[in-house]
């Protein structure tokens, strides 16, 4: 491969836009070029972004400047701006003026094409295509790189819920299942590939399937997904609190692998916030789901997000969500200041929150949940928990390191030769994020 052309893929953003830049670079190996990750040797730099939050922009932003500084050092190197960055509504026209350096613009719904665009590049040209609405047949997507012990598959695309904070469902259109035979067949071939764990992708997994006749639900997948043979692990990304069905949490409960983790996102444990959120749900109706969980699956690990300094939340409200971490007992929380995202409901609303009252509200969120992720993970001192074997640990090369079943990182002393196979850890101490153990 010494003179094949080589790529460098960056990525932003949540693991729908890891998969599609997974996908991206599929693609352009099947045209010939290697993926790498040095940005001074590479043939074509591609930029899968993401805008749900502006300090996510900002980043990308900084990033889109350094590469005008590449390209004047290389002027053959041609660059890709990709996915949810690009789609939003009117931001092409701008994004085009401040970075006339880029090749290819290209949002969510055109990436199964990217292949006709880099050959149009290739060619001399400069190439945007922003679709307002996905053309694709959903089925035809290549595989991501094979061969790796976890890989993300897509269940669905979209969201429909359009809760008032968020611009997801303006860039990534309404919601679309995948087949169930597209799903599991692309699942069995990442196993014959190697792979031993999943995990599967949407913005709301439990309505996935909602459109299907005969009825077929998520629960009905992951039946499916876990008789599987090699797969040890199944885990699923995001649950919407207002569809997670107890059938599923009976399934989940009663299934051979799939892993007892549950990302539920609370945002706000206030219920005059959720309302304006049009979240659907309730604070208590929120933690009956909690029960429920704990009721059927005592061990379950649960994570959520949670946002601070929505439009008109006050004290009272923040303290309400502050309660709601006590009550839940969460393994972790990813926390994140209010953004303004032009375009959605909650931009338009009058009580914005000044940014010294979210960072100060951030700080005390993080403290409280770095105490109950703390206590979280000191109660499995003395436990032993089934590790997927991952590989040698990043901070300490001499030892091993995987993950629970409820997607806790544990770092221990084990054989090497266990890599990619499940194995028992007895565990020993509680680190500030992970946790330490031997191995039975
Ligand atoms: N500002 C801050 N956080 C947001 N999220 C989504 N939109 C915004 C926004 N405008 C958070 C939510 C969501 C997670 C993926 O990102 O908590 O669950
Ligand atoms: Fe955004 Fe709400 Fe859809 Fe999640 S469910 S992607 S927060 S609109």
């Amino acid at each position: 491969m010494e003179n094949s052309k080589r790529v460098v893929t960056l990525v932003y953003g949540c693991q729908m836009s890891e998969r599609d830049a997974e996908t991206l670079t599929e693609i352009t190996r099947q045209l010939g070029y290697s993926p790498s990750d040095d940005l001074e040797t590479a043939d074509l730099v591609i930029v899968n972004t993401c805008c749900v939050r502006e300090s996510a922009e900002n980043k990308i932003l900084g990033k889109i400047g350094e590469l005008k500084k590449l390209k004047e050092r290389n002027k053959n190197v041609k660059i890709a701006i990709t996915g949810c960055m690009v789609q939003q509504p009117g931001a092409l026209e701008r994004l085009q003026k401040r970075a006339p350096h880029v090749d290819i613009w290209a949002g969510t719904h055109n990436l199964h094409d990217f292949s006709a665009l880099i050959n149009r590049v290739e060619q001399g040209r400069k190439v945007a295509e922003v679709w307002q609405e996905s053309k694709a047949t959903l089925e035809v997507i290549p595989l991501a790189e094979k061969g790796k012990l976890h890989a993300n598959v897509n269940i669905m695309y979209g969201c429909d819920n359009f809760c008032s904070y968020c611009i997801v469902p303006h860039v990534r259109g309404r919601e679309r299942s995948r087949k169930p035979e597209e799903i599991l067949q692309e699942i069995k071939s990442l196993v014959d590939s190697g792979c031993r764990e999943i995990t599967l992708l949407g913005q709301n997994v439990n309505s996935y399937g909602k459109e299907f006749s005969p009825a077929y639900d998520f629960a009905d997948l992951l039946h499916q997904v876990d008789q599987i043979p090699f797969l040890l692990r199944i885990r699923f990304i995001t649950s919407h609190p207002k569809d997670l069905s107890d059938k599923l949490i009976k399934t989940v409960a009663e299934g051979k692998n799939l892993c007892e983790h549950f990302h539920l996102p609370i945002q706000s444990g206030s219920n005059f916030i959720l309302e304006r959120m049009n979240r659907k749900y309730t604070r208590e109706y929120y933690l009956s789901r909690v029960q429920e969980i704990r009721e059927f699956i005592p061990n379950a690990s649960i994570t959520t997000d949670i946002i601070v300094g929505f439009p008109g939340e006050s004290e009272e409200d923040f303290e309400q969500t502050l309660a709601m971490m006590k009550e839940a007992h969460y393994a972790q929380a990813f926390t994140f200041m209010y953004s303004k995202r032009s375009g959605t409901l909650a931009a338009k609303m009058e009580d914005q929150i000044s940014l010294d009252v979210k960072k100060r509200r951030l700080q005390i969120l993080m403290g409280v949940q770095n105490q109950e992720s703390l206590e979280w993970r000191q109660h499995m001192i003395g436990e032993i928990l089934e590790v997927l074997v991952e590989g040698p640990s990043k901070t300490n090369p001499e030892r091993l390191t995987g993950r629970t079943r409820g997607n806790e990182l544990v770092v221990f002393k084990g054989d090497f030769e266990t890599i990619g196979s499940l194995v028992n850890v007895r565990i020993k101490e509680a680190g500030s994020w992970t946790l330490i153990g031997e191995v039975e």
